[in-house]
């Protein structure tokens, strides 16, 4: 019952990983608050989640919305950051200004919430940021998605000393069936997975639950920092 009654910032919660994961830490008796953009993704979360779980709209990009987000939430024992876009293509496809948009909200985006964050973290803190396994293995077309996850984890081990006692970790997923790839054609999201789901030691691709333990241990465990707690079904092996 480690985390029962604890103040949980969840900026990303309102769809896929963050999703899960904001009804994992309820889950876990703690009080959580769901952050995005989107007024209706957070109304549809709100309706989903059961538990004690405020909501606030917050786009992680700016400054200053951020800095006045942790202000209305005052003191709080734990940020997850699930929010982030990436792009996708190779290097010479990929226009520059949506290779430096990826890195605004992935790596920028983290970086900012984190910044604007520390000032209201009580003690015996935890900060948990995501990254991706495409980080350490790449599959062509991904190589500004492995510098953005290589920056968020260097990021992490260098706040892990810097700004201790409070601990940094971050969560590297697979591939996760999320809305994140809601963009695609049914049949062929369903066929990618397929796919991708033949090559993987486990069989399957993962679901937002089963990543989503991965922060609330982040969160409970004591002797977790610097960490990066890879979950991708074996995908780093093949
Ligand atoms: N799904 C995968 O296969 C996979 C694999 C490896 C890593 N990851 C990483 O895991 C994280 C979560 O992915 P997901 O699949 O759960 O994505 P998702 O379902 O699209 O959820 C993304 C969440 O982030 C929020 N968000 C996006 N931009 C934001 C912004 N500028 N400010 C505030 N909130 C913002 C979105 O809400 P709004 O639109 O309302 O802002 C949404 O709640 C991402 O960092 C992704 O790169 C995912």
């Amino acid at each position: 019952m480690a985390l029962q009654g604890k103040r949980v910032v969840l900026v990303g919660g309102t769809s896929g990983i963050g999703l899960a994961t904001a009804q994992a830490f309820l889950d876990a008796s703690a009080q959580v608050v769901i952050a995005s953009r989107s007024g209706e993704k957070l109304a549809e979360a709100q309706r989903i989640l059961s538990g004690e779980v405020t909501a606030a709209t917050l786009d992680f990009r700016h400054e200053e919305p951020l800095a006045a987000f942790f202000q209305r939430v005052g003191p709080f024992d734990h940020l997850v950051v699930t929010a982030g876009d990436g792009v996708m293509g190779s290097i010479s496809d990929v226009p520059v200004e949506q290779a430096k948009a990826a890195f605004d909200s992935k790596f920028w985006g983290q970086y900012l919430t984190v910044r604007a964050a520390v000032p209201h973290l009580r003690g015996g803190s935890s900060i948990t940021l995501t990254t991706g396994v495409y980080g350490i293995r790449p599959p062509r077309g991904a190589s500004t998605l492995a510098a953005i996850n290589s920056a968020v984890e260097g990021l992490v081990r260098g706040l892990a000393v810097e700004l201790a006692p409070i601990r940094v970790n971050a969560v590297s997923p697979g591939i996760v069936d999320t809305p994140i790839y809601g963009g695609m054609p049914a049949e062929q999201r369903e066929g990618m997975f397929r796919n991708l789901a033949d090559q993987l030691p486990v069989g399957h691709v993962a679901t937002p639950h089963e990543i989503a333990q991965a922060y609330v241990y982040l969160a409970e465990n004591a002797f977790t920092t610097g960490s990066v707690v890879l979950i991708d079904g074996g995908a780093h092996l093949v």
